[in-house]
């Protein structure tokens, strides 16, 4: 009886699973998945006897594993030849046209070449069963609890395929998971990742694949090792055929006809390559027909049938004027790159983060020194390092500060951490960094209040901590003279105030800036407890069993709710009329069980309030357009979404047509 159930169980959470990480389509509410996953959570903690590898539940990792297995490729996992340049892709064409003897054009398959790290998965019939890294291309390492974590990994194929089954791909990191783990990382005075590849290689080989879990890696597949059967025809065929086994196939690569089309096409991917949602450093160009790569063959390099095309470095030189010292909203004090502006991939950089004095002293950069300005995976900018012999003869050593340079109060080092910390909670610069944080887009919305007019309100009294916005109103009459401000602005920014004290739940968690409480843990939180009530009184263990939420959390969560100073506030909050609203429910289910996507300019709405009307009604939002989209939603402006959907054939309405759909009453 349990072992049936279990196994109808665990079909089930895989299938919502997917839907879900996969799909971009749930079916069932969260609380619903969540409820499933604990059932079988506890049904297999019971039954250790009906333990199953591939369980969904293997998703989060499991227990640490003392070293990994060697293991030896069945095909040697090679690399691949680099062209930089049109000209070079051009040898290439000629070398494979000379190879098979033809002058006709080859047809190519072009994709894009994936910044990360590569690895193997094998399938025996249809079960995942070993993970390898690349290693050194003839042995890789086994890390299979690891590979069951990342997204886009079916644990079993979708498919029947009997005997054993090789899937090759990169394993990556997105930007969005890479900014938010850095700014975590940071907040918590830890080493940040240099770039989303580090990150993503480096977990990839956790001992404790919990750990990998908490990276949320995602796999990209690009081809196949080996198959019992032969596979597919062409590349592309691959590529289809893995993405009906339940892989997640980027829609990028196509197949093209002649070197003059893969070179439009490389030229196209660059253009768009800082849209995409993860790194990529080139693209790869392979001879579609597998016989035709059967015929051109391998050299001990790699193969005679693929080049990775380079993109050139995102780099540039320029002086480095000064290094300043920023004070973050927790206190921890920061270096920061004054630099002389320079355009980097196509953007101008005039300051570069150095995240923490050992990483300072670590890359010898000094004021004076000319330095090479990178942007990381083509995320944020960064200075790699000085260039030494332009080194002027007097640059100094920069010294770290014992001040805050904020409000002069000595700063301290937590054991074990590199951050410099401000210990002062009155400290003007992190009550701004506070403040700026706290009206943010993604945090209270409050629109027309940003960095310089909050400096300003500091400084002349108006405000003195978070709670003090709600009372800006008492300062009606001086702040309609105060310069520079008039009374139509000062009635706009308290009607935002106004309107700002009922958003939801979430989202004034989150801006709170609770430490190591980010957008999607607030939303965890609220979710799980329901009402702030809830989350001031829950205790470690209480908070311990909510999804997301490990022991550092839950202590850093209770340490603050505990605070006395953060119950004032809270209380202030409270007898301001701020009013979080609670509701998580959808108010009906219209939109349940599609996704919507919002692009261009919206006129009637802000793209916040359509995306929570969505939401409210029960359906999903999505930032990219896919087969899945039930909707797009395009105003003036709209690009490449728009395009794609076109493409796709997913419905598109205007603005006014998404209103009609909506039920009288909702604006
Ligand atoms: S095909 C025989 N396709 O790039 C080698 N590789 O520089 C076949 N990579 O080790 C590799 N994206 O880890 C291929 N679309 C793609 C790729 C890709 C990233 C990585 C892969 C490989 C390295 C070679």
């Amino acid at each position: 009886m349990v072992a049936e159930e279990l196994l109808e169980l665990r079909a089930k959470v895989a299938h919502h699973a997917d839907r879900y990480y996969r799909d971009d389509a749930p079916e069932i509410s969260d609380s619903e998945y969540d409820t499933l996953f604990r059932r079988l959570q506890e049904l297999e903690a019971a039954h250790p006897e009906l333990h199953d590898p591939n369980s969904p539940t293997a998703r989060i990792g499991s227990a640490p594993v003392a070293g990994f297995e060697p293991h030896r490729h069945q095909i040697p996992m090679l690399s691949l030849d680099n062209a930089f340049g049109e000209t070079e892709l051009r040898s290439f064409d000629e070398r494979v046209r000379k190879a098979i003897g033809t002058d006709d054009a080859v047809q190519y398959f072009a994709e894009l070449k994936y910044d990360g790290a590569s690895i193997s998965l094998t399938y025996l019939d249809g079960e995942l069963t070993i993970a390898t890294t690349r290693g050194d291309g003839t042995t890789g390492e086994a890390v299979t609890p690891n590979a069951r974590t990342l997204a886009g990994v079916p644990l079993r194929l979708t498919k029947p395929v009997p005997g054993t089954l090789e899937v090759r791909g990169e394993v990556v990191m997105l930007k969005s998971v890479f900014e938010e783990l850095n700014a975590a990382r940071l907040e918590r005075g830890e080493q940040v990742f240099a770039n989303p590849r580090n990150a993503a290689a480096g977990g990839l080989r956790q001992l404790d694949s919990r750990l990998t879990a908490q990276r949320r890696l995602s796999f990209l597949p690009y081809g196949v090792g080996f198959s019992q059967d032969a596979f597919a025809p062409s590349q592309a065929g691959a590529l289809d055929r893995l993405r009906n086994l339940g892989f997640v196939v980027r829609s990028e690569g196509k197949p093209l006809l002649g070197i003059e089309a893969v070179i439009s096409f490389v030229n196209e991917v660059q253009a768009m390559r800082a849209a995409l949602p993860f790194g990529i450093d080139g693209c790869v160009i392979k001879v579609n027909q597998v016989d035709l790569q059967g015929e051109l063959g391998f050299t001990s390099r790699g193969p005679r049938w693929a080049i990775a095309y380079k993109f050139p470095a995102e780099q540039a030189f320029t002086k480095l004027e000064a290094i300043a010292w920023q004070v973050g909203r927790t206190g921890n004090v920061t270096p920061v790159a004054e630099l002389v502006p320079v355009v980097v991939g196509g953007v101008t950089v005039s300051r570069a983060t150095l995240h923490n004095y050992d990483e300072l002293i670590r890359k010898d950069v000094r004021p004076g020194d000319t330095v090479i300005v990178q942007r990381a995976g083509d995320v944020i900018p960064e200075v790699v390092g000085p260039v030494l012999d332009q080194r002027p003869a007097d640059a100094e050593v920069p010294t770290a500060p014992t001040e805050c340079p904020a409000c002069q109060t000595a700063l301290v080092r937590r054991e074990g951490q590199v951050a410099l910390k401000c210990p002062n909670r009155s400290c003007p610069a992190q009550i701004q960094s506070q403040l700026e944080h706290f009206v943010g887009r993604r945090m209270m919305d409050i629109d027309g209040l940003g960095g310089k007019l909050i400096a300003r309100f500091l400084d002349e009294g108006f405000v003195s901590d978070l709670p003090s916005l709600y009372r800006l109103h008492e300062h009606r009459d001086k702040l309609v003279v105060a310069e520079g401000l008039g009374e139509r602005s000062i009635n706009n920014l308290l009607e935002e105030l106004e309107a700002s004290k009922t958003r939801p739940l979430p989202r004034f968690l989150f801006a709170l800036g609770i430490p190591e409480v980010g957008e999607r843990g607030a939303q965890d939180l609220a979710r799980a407890l329901g009402s702030l009530d809830a989350i001031r009184q829950a205790d470690e263990p209480t908070l311990v069993a909510i999804e997301n939420v490990g022991p550092r959390t839950a202590a850093e969560i209770t340490a603050w709710f505990g605070s006395p100073e953060n119950q004032a506030m809270l209380d202030a909050f409270w007898d301001l009329g701020v009013r979080p609203t609670e509701a998580e429910a959808p108010t009906g289910d219209l939109f349940a069980g599609q996704t919507w996507v919002f692009t261009g300019k919206l006129e009637k709405f802000t793209r916040e309030m359509a995306e929570e009307v969505v939401r409210r009604w029960g359906g999903k939002l999505s930032s990219s357009v896919s087969k899945k989209t039930s909707f797009v939603v395009a105003g003036p402006g709209a690009g490449s979404k728009l395009a794609t959907a076109e493409s796709l054939g997913v419905p598109v309405l205007t603005e006014d047509e998404f209103l009609a759909r909506l039920p009288e009453g909702t604006l």
